[in-house]
């Protein structure tokens, strides 16, 4: 007997597993709670297993709903997408009821959490990572940035989808960043505490490890795009693109980078009594001098990078997923298609500020997606009006292909693309670019 699902978000990173899971034949059933209009459409088309798949609008956070939604359908397995469920306890919960979960405890999630946890943590790991202070009070944190020689980041503690960073360029600009987030509280309680630390420079990448709590395997490599405009130029996003693998990531440094940052990490958390199981994502910078150091661990998929990684994976998902929650990951590691995968985010007019939303998508078909091209659309930001599709969010589709080169990933993608309009869609035309040079 196959598995029943339960599968917790609502983003791309969520409709491409829902798509790779609905494939696996060892899935008889998924539901998506709360899912998105993209998913829902998916059901209707023609990918394999999309009659297995359906959305229960309960969101990601109503914990109680979600534990007897899987019960009311018999869901005998959980996947959890955002950190939000997770940092909250969704994992606990679920245990709690038997049922078994992908994704860390509500002590493991602590890891992206709290960014101070994390810090503290690899530095008894030996972990390598920038240099660093936490601190609650504004006078120690002036104190802390006096003394550094050079330019520093300021983080703020807690989740902030995303924006509680700021990478400074002057200990002027540090100090007004300790003030916004401890003073002013600009993140609420998140930003309670603050975590200063050393400025890197590297090229970034993204490593994401399915862990079983003891070991874990691998996944490709993924290069995310945060700016908004071509060239790393324009206000930070919460991600314009991705590809995998990165080609600066080779077998030996992904080897060097699971034996120096990934095992100790695994088992500094398990010596803490925070036995991490699900999916471990490092953020790195590539040091010319000190090699690859971490930026910040994430406790779930990376969203676009997820959707780029899937689409190259070979291998079934699901017994991947279910090793790792039942402490018994296979041996080994997935199996990757050759050649490198692209993934675009289409976003809507005024992102990353204020977006318009309700305009009208053309060239989806009711599958939600393009008609006759291989490469997948992933909805992030829609909504269903009639019998189309309208805008409803900053990034609204993320259009991700593979290809056997590079040449051939970009056509595949930005050839769909180029089918998909609304009146102030924008996106990247560079993706996959940097891995050029
Ligand atoms: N120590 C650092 N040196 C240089 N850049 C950094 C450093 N820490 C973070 N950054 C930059 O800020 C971005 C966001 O920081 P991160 O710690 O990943 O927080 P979050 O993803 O929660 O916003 C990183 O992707 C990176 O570009
Ligand atoms: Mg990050």
């Amino acid at each position: 007997m196959g598995h029943s699902i339960l599968l917790v978000g609502s983003g791309g990173r969520e409709h491409a597993l829902a798509w790779k899971l609905a494939a696996s034949p060892l899935c008889d059933r998924l539901v998506v709670a709360p899912g998105n209009p993209g998913i829902e459409a998916l059901s209707r088309g023609d990918v394999a297993g999309a009659r297995k798949i359906s959305c229960v609008s309960v969101g990601a956070e109503a914990i109680e709903a979600l534990v007897a939604l899987a019960a009311r359908e018999r869901l005998d397995f959980v996947v959890c997408g955002p950190e939000i469920a997770l940092v909250a306890g969704l994992q606990d919960a679920f245990a709690a009821a038997g049922v078994r979960f992908f994704g860390p405890s509500r002590a493991a999630a602590e890891i992206e959490g709290s960014k101070a946890f994390a810090k503290d943590l690899m530095k008894r790991a030996g972990v390598p990572t920038a240099a660093f202070g936490s601190f609650d009070d504004v006078a120690a944190a002036d104190a802390f940035i006096a003394q550094q020689p050079g330019d520093v980041v300021v983080k703020a503690d807690g989740l902030c989808a995303g924006k509680g960073v700021v990478v400074t360029s002057s200990h002027d600009e540090a100090r007004a960043a300790v003030r916004h987030m401890l003073a002013d509280r600009a993140f609420g309680l998140s930003g309670a505490r603050v975590v200063i630390e050393e400025r890197l420079i590297g090229r970034e990448v993204s490593m994401m490890a399915l862990c079983d709590g003891t070991r874990f395997a691998m996944l490709a490599s993924a290069e995310d795009h945060k700016s908004v405009l071509d060239g790393d130029r324009g206000p930070n996003t919460g991600g314009m693109g991705a590809y995998s693998p990165s080609p600066l990531v080779d077998d030996a440094l992904t080897a060097h980078i699971g034996r120096t940052i990934f095992a100790p990490t695994i088992a500094a958390m398990a010596a803490a009594g925070r036995t991490f199981r699900g999916l471990l994502y490092g953020g790195l910078i590539l040091t010319p001098d000190r090699g690859p150091m971490v930026i910040e661990w994430n406790c779930r998929f990376g969203d676009p990078e997820t959707q780029a990684v899937l689409v190259r994976m070979q291998d079934d998902l699901l017994p991947w997923l279910v090793g790792a929650a039942d402490g018994q990951l296979p041996p080994g590691g997935p199996v990757w298609r050759s050649g490198l995968s692209l993934c675009v985010a289409l976003a809507a007019e005024g992102y990353p500020g204020q977006v318009r939303a309700g305009d009208r998508i053309e060239g989806l078909a009711d599958d939600g997606q393009v008609a006759a091209t291989d490469a997948m659309v992933f909805h992030a930001g829609t909504r269903r009006a009639g019998d189309g599709f309208v805008t409803a969010g900053g990034r609204v589709l993320g259009v991700t292909g593979t290809g056997v080169s590079l040449v051939e990933a970009r056509q595949n993608v930005y050839d769909t693309i180029g089918r998909i309009r609304w009146p102030g869609m924008h996106f990247r035309k560079d993706i996959g670019l940097r891995g050029q040079s």
